[in-house]
């Protein structure tokens, strides 16, 4: 089994047994259109099939730890302390673009990953540079505050320096398992709707779609700049509706305010709490309200894993 490299809103680690009680005993190939931080598709170690999002540096960063990842893992090997000294020999050793005073190696690795994204029309260029792109991502992702990624309106990274006692942001071991569970695994950068094409009778498709803010104030839609709206809720139902009827399984979770509508579509949906685990406001740390919506009938769901005998 797997795990995730990354730390993404919205992971899904705390849900994943309640997940995977829901899929089907057997199903062919597996679909994750809405893949983050990856969190099932890693604990289920699938055969064929595809993982997707919408975010060009993860699928770059996916693709990287599938195809080169004793690469990545040298190049990581090479960052330095986030709170050391700027290295003089690269970019943005004492400002960054906009002349903004860069103070410690973290900030300025962060100034170098968002420069990238406003480079040349090919960006992230050739092979060497996505290795680079890739580095960066994990690095700043296990080194910044609360590992929450996170991208301003512009497409940039903003947040600050974590504090951390020992940062790891090689895990070479990790790295490799997951490189190995996405082998024999199409990883696409498109729109959720191409699992319509992809997943045919007998597959399972999971997803995981930025959720449907509570509230005002508790916009987990963020994920990057191009958000996810109420239009693209009611897709996202029509997908899945679309998906029963050519006999595809699906798994989908959701914001509780989203429970009528798959509720009123005929599928069946709980609620589940689930703690997150990102979000740099104390006060709204806590249970929040989410959705499991599915097409897959209870006689035909895997029996749930046995408890190990240590619980007894
Ligand atoms: C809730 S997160 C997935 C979290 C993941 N299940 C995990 O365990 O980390 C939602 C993801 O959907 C991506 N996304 C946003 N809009 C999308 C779209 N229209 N199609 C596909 N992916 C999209 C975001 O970039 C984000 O990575």
């Amino acid at each position: 089994m797997a795990e995730p490299v990354l730390k993404w809103a919205g992971g899904k680690r705390q849900l994943l047994s309640a997940i995977r009680a829901r899929f089907p005993a057997a199903f062919d190939d597996y679909h994750e259109p809405f893949l983050g931080g990856g969190a099932v598709f890693f604990d289920l170690d699938a055969g064929g099939g595809t993982v997707n999002d919408t975010n060009p540096r993860l699928v770059n960063f996916y693709r990287t730890v599938r195809d080169r990842p004793e690469e990545l893992i040298a190049r990581l090997r090479r960052f330095d302390d986030p709170e050391g000294e700027p290295d003089p020999d690269l970019a943005f050793s004492t400002e960054d673009w906009a002349g903004d005073p860069v103070d410690s190696y973290y900030y300025q690795q962060r100034a170098r990953f968002n420069r990238r994204a406003y480079g040349d029309g090919d960006w992230p260029g050739d092979g060497t540079e996505r290795v680079e792109e890739a580095a960066l991502l994990l690095y700043l992702n296990r080194t910044c505050y609360n590992g929450l990624y996170r991208e301003n309106g512009r497409g940039g990274f903003n947040v600050p320096v974590g504090r951390y006692a020992d940062p790891d942001w090689v895990r070479a071991d990790r790295i490799r398992a997951a490189g190995d569970a996405l082998a024999r695994t199409e990883i696409r950068n498109d729109d959720f709707e191409y699992v319509l094409d992809a997943a045919e009778a007998g597959d399972l498709v999971y997803l995981d779609p930025p959720y449907e803010p509570l509230s005002a104030t508790a916009d987990f839609a963020e994920y990057s700049a191009e958000g996810f709206d109420r239009a693209d809720q009611r897709r996202l139902l029509e997908a899945v509706e679309a998906l029963d009827d050519a006999g595809v399984d699906f798994v989908l979770s959701n914001s509780g305010v989203m429970f009528e509508p798959y509720d009123e579509a005929g599928f069946d949906v709980e609620r589940e709490g689930a703690t997150r685990s990102i979000n740099s406001d104390e006060r709204a740390r806590g249970e929040v309200d989410e959705i499991l919506a599915t097409n897959i009938d209870r006689e035909r769901r895997a029996r749930p894993r046995q408890a190990s005998i240590g619980d007894f």
